[in-house]
């Protein structure tokens, strides 16, 4: 899909916390820039509240929320030194009760949560384009942005 500007980028974000459930993730990549942060900082303030502060957890690599129907945890992997550190900073556990939005999936070397929403976003002249793969539980899974 066309994101034209960023809110459209924030409205996804709303859009797939609507939909998203325990145990599920949503996987963001992209080059920097492209607007990953942007789609988490929505879909965790969708999930919590409207002016939640939703900093990048770019050196803490993790944060995480507590929302009145789910808790998200947000991973920012682009300093992760390999696969196994994400599973000791908390990933199986913060899906065991919540769900996770992860930026910079690449660095998981495709050991992928099974239930998640891939969106892969580029550049596209003045905005950005999407492309969502769904997987698992998010197969056949609508989407009303
Ligand atoms: N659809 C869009 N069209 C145009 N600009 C956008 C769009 N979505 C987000 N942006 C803008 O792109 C910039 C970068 O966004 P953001 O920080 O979310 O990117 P990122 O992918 O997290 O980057 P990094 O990998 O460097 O952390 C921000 O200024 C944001 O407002
Ligand atoms: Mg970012």
């Amino acid at each position: 899909m066309i994101l034209a500007d960023e809110a459209a980028t924030a409205r996804l974000g709303a859009a797939i916390a609507g939909r998203l459930g325990v145990g599920e993730a949503v996987c963001l990549s992209g080059p920097l820039g492209a607007g990953k942060s942007t789609l988490a900082r929505a879909l965790v303030r969708a999930l919590t509240t409207v002016d939640e502060e939703v900093p990048s957890p770019t050196f803490t690599l993790v944060q995480f929320y507590d929302g009145p129907r789910l808790k998200v945890a947000h991973f920012d992997l682009y300093r992760l030194a390999n696969p196994d550190e994400a599973y000791e900073i908390g990933l199986d556990e913060a899906l065991d009760d919540g769900a996770a939005v992860v930026e910079w999936p690449e660095r998981l070397d495709g050991r992928l949560p099974p239930d998640r929403l891939d969106v892969e976003i580029e550049f596209s002249g003045e905005g950005r384009r999407a492309r969502l793969t769904p997987h698992g539980a998010w197969e056949g899974r609508r989407l009303e942005v």
